[in-house]
Formats: structure tokens, sequence, C-alpha cells
């Protein structure tokens, strides 16, 4: 099993190298892992850790995968409909500043993945491999995402009942899979359940203004390249 821990740099190369000399060509990149409402921490180079997990780490690992992806290649980018309630001061990422609220700074991660993606096909619209980012989200899944959230005793208090309504894990999966795998589907696209708790339909979901916002996708990414020292370039 190859393990990465996209909290720290070293691990993100290690693994990188590794999944290479395993699986020299790529197709689908699922930038999937994520921690959610955590209480404060950062990352080992120093960034808080869920802007730093949830988008710093995909980009850095994005950064070294992309020269071997093939042609018509996707990358999944995970987000949530939390996003909706983000918000990313470009001044302060880290909440050096402004005081850390542990669901804000979720929503700021979850924004970053869907302002990566619109840069990322900006930028690549023209490759020669038609590589495209693609943004999906589970709706509400019963994952152990929420095991770790500040408030987890409340949680863990109604997690049986939750696990009764909400959709499972597997069914959380389908939109991020069709994303994958749709033959129609297209850059910039955001796969998730027809409704917040619906099993079956699968569309296009809404996305916030600040996703759309051009300046907002520049100055991320622009802070991206600084933070990694990497730039995405598919070779
Ligand atoms: N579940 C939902 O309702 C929901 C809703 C909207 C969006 N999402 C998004 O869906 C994605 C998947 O979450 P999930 O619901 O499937 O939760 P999950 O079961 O907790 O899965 C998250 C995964 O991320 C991994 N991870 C956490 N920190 C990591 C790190 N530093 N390095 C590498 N991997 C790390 C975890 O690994 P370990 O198990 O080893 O810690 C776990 O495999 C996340 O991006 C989340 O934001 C979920």
């Amino acid at each position: 099993m190859l393990v990465c821990d996209l909290s720290s740099f070293a691990s993100i190369e290690t693994f990188a190298h590794a999944i290479l000399s395993e699986y020299p060509k790529i197709d689908v990149l699922f930038n999937n892992a994520g921690v959610m409402a955590i209480p404060y921490a950062t990352t080992q180079e120093g960034f808080e850790m869920q802007l730093g997990v949830n988008h710093i780490g995909h980009f850095k690992l994005t950064a070294l995968l992309i020269p071997h992806f093939n042609p018509s290649a996707r990358i999944i980018n995970v987000s949530s409909m939390a996003h909706m309630n983000g918000t990313l001061d470009l001044k302060d990422p880290f909440f050096n500043a402004q005081p850390y609220h542990s669901f804000k700074a979720y929503a700021q991660s979850k924004l970053a993945n869907l302002l990566f993606t619109h840069e990322f096909n900006d930028r690549m619209k023209h490759n020669d491999k038609h590589i495209i980012a693609i943004s999906a989200h589970p709706g509400i899944a019963m994952t152990s995402l929420f095991d770790k959230v500040e408030t987890s005793s409340f949680m863990k208090w109604m997690k049986p009942l939750f696990g009764k309504i909400i959709p499972s894990a597997k069914q959380g999966a389908k939109p991020l899979i069709m994303a994958a795998l749709h033959p129609q589907a297209q850059a910039n696209d955001f796969f998730g359940p027809g409704s917040f708790f619906s099993k079956e339909e699968i569309k296009t979901s809404k996305m916030s203004a600040l996703a759309k916002d051009n300046s907002l996708q520049k100055g991320l990414w622009a802070l991206s390249e600084q933070w990694t020292q990497h730039t995405i370039k598919e070779n």
C-alpha cells in the first residue's frame, strides 16, 4: 500500500515518486482526500491544515503527476456545497490576522477546490493532451469526515440517527465517478446529487459567484505556486 500524507511536502514527493514507478501513466486523478471543520492545526510546512490538505497538498500532487497523464486524462477536484459559505482573503488565507473558525476554514478550502478547477482549465485550455479538470461533490454522505469535527461529541451522539437518513458513502461517491467517466463531461462541470439528500439523480450543481471570480482564481493560483514552489504544466 502506498501512503500519502497531504500535510507533508516530503510525503507527497515520496508518494508521487512511488506511484509513478508503479503506474507510469495516469488516466484519472481524484483530489478527494479532505478534513472538515477540525480544530486549528498546521501542516508540516506551517499552512493552516484545512487549506493545506484540502487544496495545497492536492495542488502539489497534481503538479508532480501531470507530466505523466495520458491524453484526455481527467482531474476530479472534490469540493462541497459548503463552498457556498466560503470566502477567501488572499492576504490572510491561514487565519493569522482573522480569528480561526473551523467551518469557515473548511468552506474556504472547498471554495479553493473550485477556484483551482477553473484556473487549471483556463491555463490548460490549449494543452495537446486535452486534459481537463472537473469538480464534484457528494451532497451529504455518511463517512468518517464527521468524526474529527470540532463539535464532534454532538455529531457522534447523532451518528446512529444520521446513519438512517443520510446517503451512504457509496451513494456519495456516484457524482465523483460520474465526473470521471461521463462521456459528455466538460471542463468546469460540477457534478453532484440532484438535491441535497438525493439518492438517484446526479446533475451539474450551482456554484457561488466567488467560485467563478477570475481574479480570485488567478490570485489563489499564484499563491499556490509560491507555497508549493511548483507550477502545473502538462510536461
Ligand atoms: N461526506 C460528506 O458529506 C461530504 C460532503 C461534501 C464534500 N465532501 C468531501 O468529500 C471528500 C471525501 O471525504 P469523505 O466524506 O469521504 O470523508 P472521509 O471518509 O473522512 O475521507 C477523507 C479521506 O481523506 C483522507 N485524509 C485526511 N487527511 C489526509 C492527509 N493529511 N493526507 C492524505 N489523506 C488524508 C482520510 O484518510 P484517513 O482515513 O487515513 O484519515 C480519508 O481517507 C472530502 O474532500 C470532503 O470535503 C464530503
